[in-house]
């Protein structure tokens, strides 16, 4: 195995661009994308909508190569999906016939863990996201917010060196996504699992990430980043008292200005 000093990046992407090509059309999805996650960090990507983000973190999971450029993780080309790479969609896409506690362990047994060690990760996890009694549940039983939650805990329980989030709270109500929120800023918080997280909510990128990185609109292009701490608040204040400071406001209309161009 390579363990090599050049490997201080989890994932790296140089310098890449991607561009979709079917029949006569191209489209340029994005361009010169430069991005090196360090283990522990919470990065949140935010953009308008098109502007490449879904795309960016595809050739992250290794869905799709780059067009130009090199994407790498741990230093070597990324050459298909892994489970070192949990990734988490916006529609949570479980198994409709296996119960809450089978679908997070089914990646567990297709690698072959075995059985003990298996059964412990479900147990601490299904406990970890509040989900220790729905375990037998379908998912026809449960609410938005609980399949995302089995979404979660069915990627962290392979203990991946990263967890690719591509909007995975777009789709539920206030309320519960900010419980998610709260949940996942908790999880990263306590183990300091790295995170990729996409979003196109200023507030949800400011509240979460250690670093907020803004791309322009299609083709997508970094436009500026930015280092955050408010989610190392977790235990010293609360979510109104962050989102109603000063600082947050003044962030939040910075970042405005940069993704409308006012
Ligand atoms: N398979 C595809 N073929 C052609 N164009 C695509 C394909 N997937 C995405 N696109 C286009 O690429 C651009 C970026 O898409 P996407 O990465 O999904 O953006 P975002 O996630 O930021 O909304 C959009 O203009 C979209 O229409
Ligand atoms: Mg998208």
């Amino acid at each position: 195995m390579k363990t090599s000093k050049k490997n201080k990046y989890i994932i790296s992407l140089k310098n890449v661009d991607l561009t979709y090509k079917s029949n006569n059309t191209k489209v340029d999805a994005i361009n010169d994308i430069n991005i090196d996650i360090k283990e522990g960090e919470f990065i949140c990507i935010l953009g308008p909508s098109g502007c490449g983000k879904s795309t960016l973190m595809k050739i992250m999971a290794g869905f799709m190569n780059p067009s130009r450029g090199k994407a790498l993780v741990d230093g070597n080309k990324i050459n298909g999906a892994d489970h070192d790479r949990g990734v988490v969609f916006q529609q949570p896409a479980l198994y409709p016939w296996l119960s809450v506690e089978d679908n997070v362990k089914f990646g567990l047994r297709m690698r072959r863990i075995p059985k003990k060690e298996a059964e412990q990760r479900i147990n601490f996890f299904l406990d970890r996201i509040g989900l220790d009694e729905f375990r037998k549940l379908k998912p026809y039983e449960l609410s938005g917010g609980m399949k995302q939650r089995v979404a979660i805990a069915r990627v962290l329980v392979n203990d991946p060196k990263v967890l690719l989030m591509d909007e995975p709270f777009g789709a539920l109500d206030a309320l519960t996504r900010e419980q998610m929120q709260n949940l996942l800023r908790h999880i990263w918080n306590e183990n300091k699992k790295t995170v990729l997280f996409i979003t196109h909510d200023i507030d949800e990128a400011l509240y979460l990430g250690t670093k907020v990185i803004v791309m322009s609109k299609r083709p997508g292009r970094i436009i500026k980043e930015f280092n955050i701490k408010f989610t190392n608040y977790e235990n010293t204040k609360n979510l109104s008292d962050i989102k109603y400071s000063e600082e947050f406001k003044n962030l939040h209309n910075d970042i405005l200005d940069l993704i409308t161009g006012r």
